[in-house]
């Protein structure tokens, strides 16, 4: 398996039926190829994590780059894997409003303008993630 992380701008004020819209096709197709991982919305970004059998997931990223309701996307961190994060989830989502420290997030984006994501903070903004979601969807 293959677990990707990338950045993208969301290129107009993305309405929250247009964020259904993306979630709804992103669970449709994901459960059918075994992907699974999150997906980020906040301060006119875009952070998802998407992991899987290799081939289906690259696939799968290769067309979320062609969609234009998204820009500038960038990879940040990418490497095999036998275990997946987020187990269970076709697709997770964070908004805006969910109860997030962005800063992490930000810190996340601007370390990667220097080089790599610090695989620490990635493990660690991800356990918060999973604690949030495990909250609200028990
Ligand atoms: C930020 C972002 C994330 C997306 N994530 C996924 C995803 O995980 N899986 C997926 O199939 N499509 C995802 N999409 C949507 C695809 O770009 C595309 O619109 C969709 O897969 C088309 O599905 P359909 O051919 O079944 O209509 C994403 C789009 C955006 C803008």
């Amino acid at each position: 398996m293959i677990r990707i992380l990338y950045f993208s701008r969301s290129t107009n004020a993305l309405y929250d039926d247009q964020l259904e819209d993306i979630l709804e096709s992103s669970r449709r197709n994901n459960s059918a190829l075994g992907i699974t991982g999150i997906l980020v919305h906040a301060n006119g970004m875009f952070m998802q994590v998407l992991e899987g059998p290799e081939q289906p997931t690259l696939r799968t990223y290769v067309k979320i780059l062609d969609d234009q309701r998204h820009s500038d996307c960038q990879i940040a961190y990418i490497a095999h894997t036998d275990k997946r994060i987020f187990e269970g989830w076709s697709m997770g989502a964070i908004a805006r409003n969910d109860p997030l420290d962005f800063e992490k997030i930000i810190a996340l984006q601007k370390q990667h303008r220097k080089a790599v994501v610090e695989p620490k903070i990635f493990i660690q903004t991800i356990r918060e993630w999973l604690t949030i979601l495990k909250d609200k969807h028990g």
